[in-house]
């Protein structure tokens, strides 16, 4: 069976949108008889595709498997450049070192990795990251903005405003950021963003963006250890997500903003950004490797630094640190 047409035929099928694809005009396309044909859709049936066979219509896809595979992100995206190349693995360690390596050997603008299941997520810090078979969306995004390395972690923040709009647009569920970029319902985090680098000491030549979102999961499908501050898109919701349309929309809003960001700078995605901020205002408590502040977050510079007021009056640029909100 050749894949590539068994792929072309898949994405007919799913952007067919549920009116039926004729077999005789993709055998003619395909330059194969009608029985190949059928021998492909046979194989679609048993990845769990549910395909009628209309007598003289063709064939109608009426619902196909809750997968991450290019075809089915493909009928959803509404992106120019972002999500056109898609590297798709059932299973790997992190999407991360994959993205790493394509972008070192000249993967574009947009390109993304995104698997079912890592094996060894990683999260900020050196942390793991859980990221459970086909329940979230576990991805790495390659961004090549013409840009010094000290205006990356602007990025960072663009890139929890385009998840939030995301979620807010395919499951009507309103999150809150926290800085610089967990992604919280109701206080608990459902997404959570790793900003990399390939830079030289003037230009960055791609950020490798990896954003895991808690989407289909139920409590029971965290660790123990992490259910009480760990939440899903559904758990919150009460309904299952479509994983790939959320892809879409997250790779749509991530390249409105991507464009934004260099047509306008970061001023207008920070107003954006502290729309969306559950930490600004608040007192809070910034761990950082060997120093801990406690103070009122007031705001964040154009740098992207979280900027806290102590009780002592001073001003204190915090870069990168673990926060809580402690009112
Ligand atoms: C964090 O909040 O600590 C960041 C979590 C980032 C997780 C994502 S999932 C896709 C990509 N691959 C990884 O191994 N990590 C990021």
């Amino acid at each position: 069976m050749n894949p590539t047409v068994k792929y072309e035929i898949k994405k007919r099928l799913l952007s067919a949108k549920g009116q039926p694809v004729s077999g005789q005009q993709l055998a003619d396309e395909f330059g194969l008889s009608r029985t190949a044909i059928w021998k492909h859709i046979k194989e679609l049936e048993e990845e769990g595709f549910v395909i009628n066979s209309i007598k003289k219509k063709g064939y109608v896809l009426t619902s196909s498997p809750d997968s991450l595979q290019a075809a089915k992100i493909n009928q959803y995206l509404t992106s120019k450049r972002f999500g056109q190349s898609i590297h798709y693995e059932e299973t790997c360690p992190s999407t991360q070192p994959i993205a790493h390596r394509l972008a070192q050997s000249g993967a574009p603008d947009g390109s993304i990795v995104v698997c079912e299941e890592q094996t060894a997520g990683k999260g900020r810090l050196a942390r793991a990251w859980t990221s459970t078979q086909g329940k979230g969306i576990w991805m790495s995004v390659i961004i090549r903005p013409e840009i010094p390395p000290t205006k990356a972690p602007q990025f960072t923040l663009v890139a929890a405003v385009a998840v939030t709009r995301a979620i807010e647009d395919i499951a009507g569920i309103r999150a809150e950021i926290k800085w610089p970029n967990d992604l919280l319902i109701n206080g608990k985090k459902c997404t959570g963003i790793l900003t990399e680098l390939q830079a030289d000491m003037d230009r960055v030549h791609a950020i490798i963006l990896g954003i895991g979102v808690n989407v289909n999961q139920l409590e029971t499908d965290f660790p123990e250890e992490i259910q009480s501050i760990a939440t899903s898109i559904q758990m919150v919701s009460g309904q299952p997500v479509d994983r790939a349309q959320l892809i879409a929309r997250i790779l749509h809003h991530l390249e409105i903003y991507t464009d934004l960001y260099i047509t306008h700078g970061f001023e207008p995605l920070k107003i954006l950004w502290e729309s969306y901020s559950c930490t600004l205002g608040k007192r809070i408590k910034a761990s950082m490797i060997n120093q801990q502040i406690e103070g009122l977050a007031l705001g964040i510079t154009n740098d992207g630094v979280l900027q806290v007021k102590t009780d002592d009056g001073q001003i204190h640029g915090i870069y990168s640190a673990d926060i809580e909100i402690q009112n």
